[in-house]
């Protein structure tokens, strides 16, 4: 059965009202349940383009065991310099040849808006994996699954976003799904970091309720910590990079002090801000938030595809 039109595509969160979050929310924890073997064969004979202009670990290898595990196979495209967008293709070009050898695609690329371009091009599903400053809204998706699956509903936690708020899409994606809860928000960052004006603007007019400070303890009062690295790539001037690239860091004992027994999640990659003893404390959640990643983008290749089991909904 299909699922409802907002997942015929994934480009921005904005598409989704809160009845679309629970119904997905609903699906992957149902998808969860189900044995490995019972799963597979539900996408066979699909083939899912898998197009990475710009670096990936996680996204792009969930997305590809996503799909294989659904039964599924996949093609994929690595950085510029492997594709024919080096000799001057255009992405439309592109697009045009990938509906033609498959019959869905994921694409990240360092231009923002470039999902929807690619998305306007074919007639296939298009599923953008993150877009340069813009959007990344599977991430935003499997970090708001990660919150449900550790500590139920988001509706009356407290959740603290920290680290480099002014570049960090899995930040800006994440606050517009939350918007739909009634949770608090507390932004932690140096001020040189802090969350563009137009979040704010946007969170004013939900009526969400947050705070701002430079203060890392405010972290201690908090149900969620989502921690992020800064994003050394977006920055036109390397010197304010080198100048804040060391500005935080979160280390077991500071974790250790939270009132809340604070969980600790992270999109990863880390570099220096996360140290690597907090890590088997039983409220880091980062490992496991990658690992839920499969889950829910096995969940939207299905829902995009149309091939979500009757019953299922
Ligand atoms: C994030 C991204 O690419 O925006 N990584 C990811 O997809 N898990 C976060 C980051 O690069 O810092």
């Amino acid at each position: 059965m299909a699922g409802p039109p907002p997942f015929r595509y994934i480009l921005d969160t904005n598409q989704f009202s809160r009845q679309d979050l629970d119904f997905f929310l609903r699906q992957a924890e149902k998808l969860e349940e189900q044995r490995r073997e019972d799963i597979f064969g539900m996408l066979e004979g699909k083939i899912l383009a898998s197009l990475f202009f710009e670096s990936s670990t996680r996204t792009r290898l969930s997305f590809e065991t996503a799909m294989l595990r659904l039964g599924g196979q996949v093609i994929t495209t690595v950085g510029f310099q492997f594709s024919s967008i080096s000799k001057g293709e255009t992405l439309y070009d592109t697009m045009k040849m990938v509906e033609a050898y498959s019959d869905i695609a994921v694409i990240r690329h360092p231009v923002e808006g470039s999902s929807r371009i690619a998305a306007a091009a074919v007639s296939i599903p298009v599923i953008n994996a993150g877009d340069g400053t813009g959007q990344h809204p599977t991430q935003a998706l499997l970090d708001l699954y990660t919150i449900f699956r550790e500590r139920g509903s988001p509706d009356g936690l407290r959740i603290a976003f920290i680290g480099d708020l002014k570049f960090g899409r899995t930040i800006h994606s994440l606050i517009h799904l939350l918007q739909h809860y009634n949770v608090e928000m507390i932004f932690i960052s140096p001020l040189d970091l802090a969350l563009p004006e137009s979040y704010k603007k946007s969170l004013r007019k939900q009526n969400v309720s947050f705070e701002e400070t430079e203060d890392m303890k405010e972290m201690w009062d908090c149900d969620v910590a989502y921690v992020t690295r800064i994003q050394e790539e977006r920055f036109v001037d390397k010197n304010e990079f080198d100048r804040l690239k060391n500005s935080y860091s979160i280390n077991r004992a500071f974790v250790q002090a939270s009132r809340r027994n604070t969980l600790i999640m992270h999109p990863l990659p880390r570099v220096s801000e996360l140290s690597t003893d907090v890590d088997d404390l039983p409220n880091a959640a980062y490992f496991r938030q990658a690992g839920y990643g499969v889950t829910v983008r096995m969940t939207l290749l299905l829902l995009c595809l149309g091939n979500f089991p009757e019953g299922q909904s």
